[in-house]
């Protein structure tokens, strides 16, 4: 089964989507580290913002690994250094860049061949998976939003100010709905749940139902109380591996 959560950034999505794939015993996928390391990796070797023929050969050469909850660039752990404002802030060409996003894509959906998966992004119930059985569309006020970035990033030794936060995300909100190929907007089967009053463990809680509904209406009984007892008892070995390149 194949669970998507799309919505803007600072919408708690990595967040919830790990914690319900754990719940689930599902695999995740955060879409989102996959443009950060392709934008780190464009970054670092100098790679003009403007050649996107360059971007995208880059994209293709690169091998990104998802292990036990850190991403690997090339066999290097950067779960850090691609949360940087600096990657952030030159993000768009690899999002705004079709082949970068088609090659990405592609990925997801080997990915998503090997089983059930929590997958988190922007384009994931509409472009990667449009068949996907269970789709949620998760969002939050532009302050609230910016208030959870502004925490993550104190969090990770920056200095960030709220107002320039909230105006780079409005920004990054604008181009992510805009973008000729795969922007964000929510699959018309999406269940949208807002999460601005609500504790994580109640957004996840909310979600679990969800999915069990869902996977009730597609599975029947037996494969309805696998997933029910699966959600009770999360997995403790959770640990998963994702190869990409
Ligand atoms: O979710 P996160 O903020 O880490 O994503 C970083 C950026 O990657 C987003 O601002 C968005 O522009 C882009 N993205 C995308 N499609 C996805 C996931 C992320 O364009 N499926």
């Amino acid at each position: 089964m194949i669970v998507t959560i799309d919505g803007p950034a600072g919408a708690g999505k990595s967040t919830i989507a790990k914690l319900l794939a754990a719940k689930l015993g599902f695999r995740f996928l955060d879409t989102g580290a996959m443009y950060r390391a392709v934008t780190l990796a464009a970054l670092r070797r100098g790679v003009p913002c403007q050649d996107a023929t360059g971007w995208a050969e880059l994209a293709k050469q690169l091998e990104i690994r998802f292990l036990d909850q850190r991403v690997l660039l090339d066999g290097e752990d950067v779960t850090d250094p691609i949360r940087a404002s600096q990657v952030t802030a030159h993000i768009r060409y690899a999002a705004d860049n079709p082949q970068v996003r088609e090659h990405l894509v592609k990925l997801q959906q080997e990915i998503g061949r090997r089983g059930d998966m929590v997958t988190e992004g922007r384009d994931q119930g509409t472009v990667a998976f449009p068949h996907a059985e269970c789709k949620i569309f998760l969002t939050a006020s532009p302050e609230e939003r910016a208030r959870r970035r502004v925490r993550d990033l104190q969090q990770r030794g920056e200095r960030p100010s709220f107002d320039e936060v909230l105006a780079q995300q409005m920004q990054r909100d604008r181009r992510d709905s805009c973008r000729a190929v795969g922007p964000l907007v929510q699959a018309p089967d999406a269940i949208e749940v807002d999460t601005d009053s609500m504790a994580i463990d109640e957004v996840v809680e909310r979600l679990v139902e969800i999915v069990v509904t869902r996977r009730h209406a597609g599975l029947g009984e037996p494969g309805y109380k696998k997933l029910q007892e699966a959600a009770v008892s999360p997995r403790d070995d959770d640990a998963q591996e994702l190869c990409l390149h």
